[in-house]
């Protein structure tokens, strides 16, 4: 945890803006697998360790603005628990180390919200994203699942602090990129023509476990990088192949890294593989070269596929005017999801707060494929962390819809494309900071350009 005092700065603050009511902190549960003591790992709501930094299950909070109370409620540990769980402080001294002093038994919170409810007490709760939590505002609120109707002053509050990375946040993730690079890197130590792609994720995750840190997300490492989001890793990896790496690490307080590379899975690209590969990084670095406060990421998009179908186009895959093509949604064939996103104690940051409100400062997202799933999209500030992360992808079932639909026929050579439809795919991913005049890369630079990667191989 952090110095208490940070705590309760970060909690004075929110409760300044916000102004009245009651907000409600809903901690995390343990959540049982395939049976109730065989549970998953435990991870604390972000928000909840944002603002009290207990990373324990069975805890809520509240912050009685009306009444000026901070409160944790929980229960102490019985006997039992202490036996099978060891010697440990007590709830009160753990929330003292937040900056608490009042500190409840868990059963409480119920008569505590009713009687709230009753002196019509505005209760704010934020967006759920666990059924435990449904069930509870269920019993406490009666708010039926489906029906929750989260505070917006509370989101827009929450969001409008945890969006802007103090030093010593910033200190975080930086520790948690020096070891997503480490991950990266053991990985291109490691891939190699007849080995499994679990050969290569159990490297990656060794690199994070031996620092005692956990996974950001679960580990993408493929020879199907085609497919976005791919956590199979049963497949053996072939001479020829390239192995998709997405993965980063979660340092102990909570904070995030998250880098892509790709590799051969021989010693050398193949000319076919460093072709695109090299438009991809072209992409990547201009990208990376227009970060600075004040320009609106969906220009950094916008530019970054300006820059990969322009080279699609010089390779033959594309053709026509480059900036139609863009804006029409061509380029989506090739990149059709976005081009990055906010990092922090959520490597997609404050997801579960809404899109609208993180990545669009309120703003309407487009509804066009591929722009749609462009996360970030608001003015760059100092303090932002994010990720920059553009792809090349031949999705044979994506080449096959558009190519029977003659969909953007002026713009795609779909003849190139059919010749393409085994190839996989590319992405490469950095966290980048944004500064008072620019933009600075959290954790050491990994390997990008093809001879530094294969530099890296066994
Ligand atoms: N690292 C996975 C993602 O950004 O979606
Ligand atoms: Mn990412």
């Amino acid at each position: 945890m952090f110095a208490k005092e940070t705590y309760m700065e970060r909690r004075s603050k929110l409760k300044k803006s916000v102004g009245e009511g009651l907000l409600l902190f809903l901690g995390n549960d343990e959540c049982g697998s395939n049976y109730a003591d065989n549970t998953y790992a435990f991870r604390q709501d972000s928000t909840f360790l944002y603002f009290f930094g207990l990373p324990y299950a069975g805890l809520c909070a509240v912050i009685d603005i009306d009444n000026d109370r901070e409160i944790i409620f929980g229960d102490e540990l019985t006997i039992d628990a202490i036996v099978w769980m060891g010697t440990q402080p007590t709830l009160k001294e753990k929330s003292e180390a937040a900056g608490i002093r009042e500190v409840l038994p868990y059963k409480e919170l119920e008569n505590y919200l009713k009687a709230a409810q009753q002196k019509k007490q505005q209760i704010h709760y934020l967006p759920t994203y666990r059924a435990e939590h449904q069930i509870k505002l269920l019993a406490w609120l009666g708010v039926l699942p489906g029906a929750e109707r989260p505070s917006v002053p509370f989101i827009m509050a929450v969001v409008n602090q945890r969006i802007y990375k103090s030093e010593e946040e910033i200190a975080e993730i930086e520790k948690a990129c020096t070891v997503t690079a480490e991950m990266h890197l053991a990985a291109m130590r490691t891939v190699r023509p007849g080995i499994k792609e679990s050969v290569v994720s159990a490297a990656v995750e060794e690199a994070a476990f031996r620092h005692n840190y956990g996974l950001s997300f679960p580990t993408i490492a493929t020879i199907n990088g085609q497919t976005l989001h791919n956590h199979d890793h049963s497949h053996l990896i072939k001479s020829g192949d390239m192995l998709l790496l997405d993965a980063g690490a979660e340092t102990e307080m909570g904070y995030a890294g998250d880098m892509s590379s790709t590799m051969p899975a021989d010693r050398k690209f193949t000319p076919r593989q460093k072709a695109v590969y090299d438009v991809q990084v072209a992409g990547h670095e201009a990208a990376v070269a227009a970060l600075r406060p004040g320009i609106p990421f969906v220009d950094v998009y916008e530019l970054t596929c300006k820059v990969i179908m322009q080279g699609m186009k010089d390779l033959g895959f594309a053709k026509g005017n480059v900036d139609d093509a863009v804006a029409a949604g061509a380029c989506a064939m090739f990149m059709p999801h976005g081009l990055g996103h906010m990092m922090g104690l959520d490597v997609h940051d404050m997801e579960n707060l809404g899109e609208v409100y993180v990545g669009y400062n309120g703003k309407p997202k487009s509804t066009q494929f591929g722009r749609k799933s462009l996360r970030l999209a608001r003015e760059l500030e100092p303090g932002f962390v994010f990720t920059i992360e553009p792809g090349i992808y031949f999705i044979p079932e994506l080449i096959d819809l558009w190519k029977s639909e003659h969909k953007f026929a002026e713009f795609l050579n779909y003849d190139k494309l059919e010749q393409y439809k085994d190839f996989g795919g590319i992405r490469n991913e950095e966290d980048y900071l944004i500064t008072a005049d620019g933009a600075r890369r959290m954790g050491p630079r990994i390997p990008i350009h093809t001879e530094e990667v294969e530099a890296e191989h066994c």
